[in-house]
């Protein structure tokens, strides 16, 4: 079959590059993809929806997987069913839970899963007042998207009041800004949980650990994540069954019974205090890089995808390889304040042992240059991963990958995994 994936950073990269591994006769295409996808399919333009449907059609496409969930908010996979065609991902209503903070707490606390202590308004004197309540950090929330930057963990009562009231006059993030969320902070550990829904059942995958800091030790600005394990040890069997019980499946009924059974994945934003595992947010879609570091480890992935988007997950036969999986991301030099001069990327011949056929690069933001040649062009460029039999040796496989990558300017992350070793 052949299949669509939208989206051009290095998550959709991972998935086509695992549904090629399996099977090698799949046509694949990309939607906008990057300058390596490429090398794996055919890369089309992203336009408006009807017109992606048009060439899934004309093309007999019988599976498209959407990566990011600005088009899924924007109703991709609606604009899809209207048109009977197989599209794996939540509605625009289902997506509703990556796409408004307040519409996710207010469902979190109608169906009682654990989560921090909040109030939502667009009233400067309501956030006022809940703040006097806090005990700092406060943690302060744009409604909207922002591309990752719409969470503030404010120091003092001072600083959330200012943060709130820049939010609010739409100073800070405009229109995404003009409510929000102000809730209590929480202190544990983070686990970002990845569960894929057909609507009514659920297979969960191995919980990864992301590093959203720019630099060793967690210290640096925040960033969509500088690498990823999984899966991490951090995650035992009773967080897997707290989460299953008073997480998964009663979101998966109360967005069953709310009328927006929820297809795709489901993505939890877990803090772990105590033992007891809270939900700090939804997102509808895989983490990115996450997803490069899950998808070596599923033996089926075309099976996961398909049965998930045609509802039928409760016959799929999924199971995972019993090995780890680290990934380095790559940045550019200006990462994450401003855009980098494109640089070419030169990649040595991988001739060690250790690391052929148990790493890989994802690409990210990269683009083919006149010349042939791939540039690192994006913010985050590409991920190496390593998959070994621990931790360690799957780190290891990484960073050896990462020393055959270069390009002008590149940033990487010395320590990834590090807690679980
Ligand atoms: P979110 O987009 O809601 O996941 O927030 C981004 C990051 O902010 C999370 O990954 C956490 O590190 C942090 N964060 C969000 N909410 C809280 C909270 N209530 N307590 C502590 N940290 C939080
Ligand atoms: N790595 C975190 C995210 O994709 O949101």
């Amino acid at each position: 079959m052949d299949i669509l994936i939208v989206g051009s950073g290095g998550r959709e990269y991972s998935i086509g590059l695992a549904l090629q591994q399996e099977n090698k006769s799949a046509k694949l295409y990309f939607s906008p993809g990057n300058g390596a996808t490429e090398n794996l399919g055919v890369n089309i333009p992203f336009g408006d929806f009807e017109a992606l449907c048009d060439f899934v059609e004309a093309n007999e496409i019988g599976l498209t997987i959407v990566g990011p969930e600005a088009p899924l908010v924007d109703g991709i996979v609606d604009a899809f069913k209207a048109r009977g065609l197989t599209i794996f991902g939540p509605s625009a209503a289902a997506a509703q839970l990556e796409g408004s903070k307040i519409f996710m707490k207010n469902f979190l606390s109608r169906h009682n899963i654990p989560t921090a202590k909040y109030v939502e308004t667009n009233s400067l004197e309501v956030a006022y007042r809940f703040i006097e309540t806090l005990t700092p950090p406060i943690v302060v929330k744009a409604d909207g998207l922002c591309g990752g930057k719409g969470v503030i963990i404010a120091q003092s009562h001072a600083q959330a009041k200012k943060e709130a009231g820049e939010m609010l006059s739409g100073n800070a993030f405009g229109e995404a800004g003009k409510s929000i969320v102000i809730e209590e902070f929480l202190d544990g550990y983070e686990l970002s949980v990845f569960a894929v829904c057909d609507g009514k059942d659920y297979i969960l995958l191995p919980a990864a650990q992301d590093h959203k800091r720019l630099l060793d030790n967690n210290e640096g600005p925040n960033t969509g994540g500088m690498g990823a394990y999984v899966p991490t040890p951090l995650a035992n069997e009773e967080i897997y069954k707290k989460l299953e019980e008073r997480a998964i499946k009663p979101t998966l009924s109360g967005m069953q019974s709310d009328g927006m059974p929820f297809t795709g994945v489901l993505f939890m934003g877990v803090m772990v205090v105590k033992g007891e595992p809270f939900i700090l947010e939804y997102n509808v879609r895989f983490g990115d890089p996450e997803c490069e570091v899950i998808m070596p480890l599923l033996k089926s992935p075309f099976e996961l995808f398909y049965k998930a988007a045609i509802g039928k997950l409760a016959s799929a036969n999924i199971e995972f390889y019993d090995k780890y999986a680290v990934g380095v991301v790559m940045a550019s030099k200006n990462y994450p304040y401003s855009q980098s001069v494109p640089a070419e990327i030169i990649i040595d011949d991988i001739v060690h042992d250790d690391i052929t056929g148990d790493s890989h690069i994802s690409f990210a933001g990269v683009s083919k240059g006149e010349d042939g040649k791939l540039y690192a062009t994006g913010g985050r460029v590409l991920v190496c991963v390593g998959v070994g039999d621990s931790i360690a040796q799957a780190q290891s496989k990484a960073y050896m990958l990462c020393g055959q990558v270069h390009f002008a300017g590149k940033q990487c992350r010395s320590d990834i995994a590090y807690q679980a070793l």
